[in-house]
């Protein structure tokens, strides 16, 4: 099977890359094909570990934009993407710490839990009407997903970037941001379209360096050091 993961870094985010792909190297799908679709502004940026990566340009805009604007990235590399049989995209700040084999990842759409939030009291879904990632969390939705790992079969996956794509303009148009921009949509897009697969291994580093439990970290950083351009 061929699997393409899909990551974003720009301007400082590049520092994490050949760390995630070290951890990718070693955990990641060993038991198949596995390519790298970066999109990044430094188009000379070279990896220093050996995996094979395609760089796809987008400009470096500051934060929010290039974690609500994922899906519209996606969509511009659309064909190639879909010449895999599966797609995932992961925060480049996160790291695989055991095997992850394919049968634990692949489905029609896996999505991930929060690492932190796992009870209804607990999640942060869009509460405003006026967007198109609303969600009445007193009715609606069993899960938190988190935005920074998912994927599935390729057509499905950028049948899901379309539809999130097209509510984040119709949003921007209305003058609205969803609370937790991509991560809202995706949770409102799982209510109408329920993952065939869902992950629960997603933990802090902190988490993990205190249990050793939990497949992929996120890493702790200083966000506003690391967004700042
Ligand atoms: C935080 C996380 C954010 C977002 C938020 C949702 O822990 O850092 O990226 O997922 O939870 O409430
Ligand atoms: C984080 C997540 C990112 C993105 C962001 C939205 O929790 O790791 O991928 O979804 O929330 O602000
Ligand atoms: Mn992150």
């Amino acid at each position: 099977m061929n699997i393409c993961l899909i990551n974003i870094a720009t301007n400082k985010y590049t520092r994490f890359v050949d760390n995630f792909y070290a951890s990718c190297k070693e955990f990641f799908a060993p038991d198949q094909n596995v390519s790298y679709l970066l999109f990044t502004n430094h188009m000379d940026f070279e990896t220093s570990v050996d995996v094979p990566v395609k760089k796809s340009y987008i400009e470096h805009k500051p934060f929010p934009e290039p974690t609500l604007k994922r899906y519209h990235y996606f969509l511009k590399e659309r064909e190639y993407l879909e010449s895999f049989d599966y797609v995932f995209y992961c925060d480049i700040d996160m790291q695989f710490m055991y095997p992850v084999i394919s049968n634990e990842i692949c489905s029609d759409l896996t999505l991930t839990l929060h690492p932190m939030i796992r009870t209804r009291e607990l999640f942060t879904y869009e509460p405003r009407k006026e967007s198109t990632a609303y969600i009445d969390v007193a009715t609606e939705g069993d899960h938190y997903f988190c935005g920074g790992f998912n994927g599935g079969a390729s057509k499905t996956f950028m049948q899901m970037s379309e539809t999130i794509a097209k509510n984040i303009d119709t949003d921007e148009k209305n003058d609205i941001m969803a609370v937790w921009h991509d991560e809202s949509h995706i949770n409102r897009y799982a209510i109408n379209n329920p993952p065939t697969k869902i992950i629960d291994w997603c933990v802090t580093d902190l988490h993990w360096s205190v249990t050793r439990v939990g497949k992929l970290a996120c890493l702790t950083k200083n966000h506003e050091e690391v967004r700042s351009d």
